[in-house]
């Protein structure tokens, strides 16, 4: 065979041998043989020196392809190896990703206890719009535009009369529109003041309304309904309720109810103000197309934020939605 012809079946040879090729030793010891030192490609680098003048310069070029097919292709064969490795590499010694489980925020835990209860005892549970008018938020709820009562609401005005709902008790007020009695109903959601963020308050959160209208209803089925709810959701019979007299303009009488849970540490164990409530005034009813000669009920507005840090012993309220969630991730249920 010519020198041309050897070199050509060296190149076949090679590369051939390369497809077949599967791991980095066999790759070496192939390499070692075509390229190394005393290799195959050497020799005929070797021949090639001893031709005369004549035949170096037309066999030149043939030798120099050759001499880089074998180059490139060893070059990709171990490129490719490596990918292969790279992909199929399992590190033991990396720490297991764990992964982030989410849990239910307290308000709605609680929230959901609080439906529970009310649902128990006949009541709907119905929603309304946070963006409220003057009228379901104020004026039907016996607060006409003037009554220095409205300076008692911080509120969020926005354009063409609409605010921020200051009070859940909007949705008594579209509910009396709406609807004659027997009327059962529990509303809870989102309120808006313009209020200063500290431990006890905050510009929004949440609160439960309750209302029942119906014939011959008076304080004492509120008193025991307030008890039985407040009771339950806080899951301790021990439970003090106080009322102290108060001005709503939409109840007559008004009283705020205050709690106490005997013996628990802090703030908890003396009196802390829950809500406010009582009979829903004849003139809110009338307002709605309610006969108050015929009907009387009871409402009521709770803090949900207080009932859950009465239930939890939280002392401060920002922890529901500071961003910090190792606070509330102690409350996962
Ligand atoms: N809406 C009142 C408030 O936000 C609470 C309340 C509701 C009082 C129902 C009486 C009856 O302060």
């Amino acid at each position: 065979m010519d020198l041309a012809s050897e070199l050509e079946a060296l190149q076949a040879e090679a590369l051939a041998a390369l497809a077949d090729i599967s791991d980095a030793e066999a790759l070496e010891a192939l390499r070692i043989t075509y390229l190394g030192r005393s290799g195959r490609m050497k020799a005929l680098s070797k021949a090639f020196g001893e031709q005369p003048p004549e035949a170096k310069r037309q066999l030149g070029a043939l030798l120099g392809q050759v001499n880089e097919a074998l180059r490139s292709g060893f070059e990709q064969a171990q490129a490719q190896l490596r990918r292969a490795v790279d992909q199929s590499a399992i590190d033991i010694s990396l720490p297991r990703a764990v992964p982030r489980i989410g849990s239910i925020h307290p308000i709605s835990q609680v929230a959901a206890e609080v439906e529970r209860v009310f649902t128990g005892m006949g009541f709907d549970v119905v929603d309304g719009p946070h963006i409220e008018e003057d009228r379901f938020n104020f004026s039907l709820l016996n607060i006409p535009e003037d009554h220095p009562a409205r300076d008692a609401h911080d509120t969020f005005w926005l354009t063409h009369g609409r605010l921020l709902r200051t009070h859940t008790s909007a949705v008594q007020a579209r509910t009396y529109a709406q609807q004659q009695p027997p009327i059962r109903k529990v509303v809870l959601g989102k309120v808006f003041r313009y209020d200063e963020v500290d431990a006890t308050h905050d510009n929004t959160f949440t609160q439960v309304e309750g209302f029942l209208i119906d014939r011959d209803i008076h304080a004492g089925h509120l008193v025991a309904t307030l008890k039985t709810t407040i009771r339950a959701v806080l899951q301790r019979d021990d439970v003090e309720l106080r009322l102290r007299p108060s001005f709503f303009p939409f109840v007559e009488p008004g009283f705020e109810v205050d709690v106490r849970i005997p013996g628990a540490p802090g703030r908890f164990g003396r009196w802390v103000e829950l809500l406010g409530c009582c009979m829903v005034h004849p003139q809110v009813l009338r307002a709605g197309g309610i006969d108050p000669a015929i009907y009387s009920g009871f409402a009521f507005g709770l803090g949900l934020e207080r009932l859950t840090m009465l239930r939890h012993g939280i002392e401060d309220i920002r922890l529901f939605n500071g961003a910090d969630l190792r606070g509330l991730r102690q409350f996962s249920a």
